[in-house]
């Protein structure tokens, strides 16, 4: 692959850590941290089609999330039901594309069915491609990718001489999405937490100091602007 330099990431993927710690910081329940969080993704959304970023894939709910307190599972369900029925307009108005990747039939089947809605009324919005994480979890992502291979080889379908790393790509999650370029943390934690772990193999990695709820529209321009000055090798010279 060419050398690139000075151009804007196609793909954004970010980790959005340090929803607990802001509420905590300010005397607040952790839910009410994750409330203040989603105002944070109106204004990343806003910032991609600013900069115009064609896809912006979002860590919401990791499968290990699953095992904190039952109370904040709850909370972040009845959560994300919310924030679909409420932003649903707003993704049509600003001609967004809702997707989402992760085990979703485990979420609750309010969260399910505000999801499977929007995702098919914003299905042919052109401005950016919104995938929400959700249940996500990229080693189980990797298993269930081989499963289908197997499947596929059993049926005829495939031939095992045609699997490489393009045919891999096919059977997971994010068929038909260009790998994210730019990979931002929030928060200061500098791990990938089981996040997209086949996808960013080369993907430039943004850590930022601020938690979720601080992440601004000028936060996300800044990583833009900082990735735009990287040179990718790809591994030549
Ligand atoms: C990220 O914030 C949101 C989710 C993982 C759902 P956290 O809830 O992890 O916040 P911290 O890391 O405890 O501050
Ligand atoms: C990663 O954050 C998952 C999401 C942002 C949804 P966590 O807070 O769950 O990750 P760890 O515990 O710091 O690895
Ligand atoms: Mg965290």
């Amino acid at each position: 692959m060419p050398t690139q330099k000075k151009s804007p990431p196609k793909h954004i993927a970010i980790i959005m850590d340090g929803n607990g710690r802001w509420a905590k910081s300010r005397g607040l329940q952790r839910w009410e941290g994750h409330q203040a969080g989603a105002e944070s993704v109106k204004a990343v959304t806003e910032g991609c089609i600013e900069a115009k970023v064609e896809y912006l894939t979002l860590y919401a709910f990791s499968n290990e999330n699953w095992n904190r307190p039952k109370d904040e599972v709850d909370a972040l369900m009845k959560l994300l039901e919310r924030f679909l029925k409420k932003k649903s307009k707003e993704l049509k108005e600003n001609n967004i594309r809702l997707q989402a990747i992760g085990n979703l039939q485990d979420l609750s089947p309010g969260a399910l069915k505000a999801l499977e809605k929007t995702i098919e009324e914003t299905q042919d919005n052109t401005a950016l491609t919104l995938i929400l994480a959700l249940s996500y979890g990229a080693r189980e992502e990797i298993v269930h990718g081989v499963k289908g291979v197997l499947s596929d080889i059993n049926d005829g379908k495939l031939d095992p001489s045609k699997i490489d790393t393009e045919k891999f790509s096919e059977y997971l999650y994010t068929a038909r999405t260009p790998d994210p370029d730019l990979l931002i943390r929030t928060s200061g934690e500098k791990r990938l937490s089981n996040f997209l772990l086949w996808q960013i193999s080369y993907a430039e990695l943004f850590i930022s100091d601020k938690l979720w709820p601080d992440f601004s529209k000028e936060d996300l321009l800044e990583a833009i602007e900082d990735f735009s000055d990287r040179e990718r090798r790809y591994g030549e010279v």
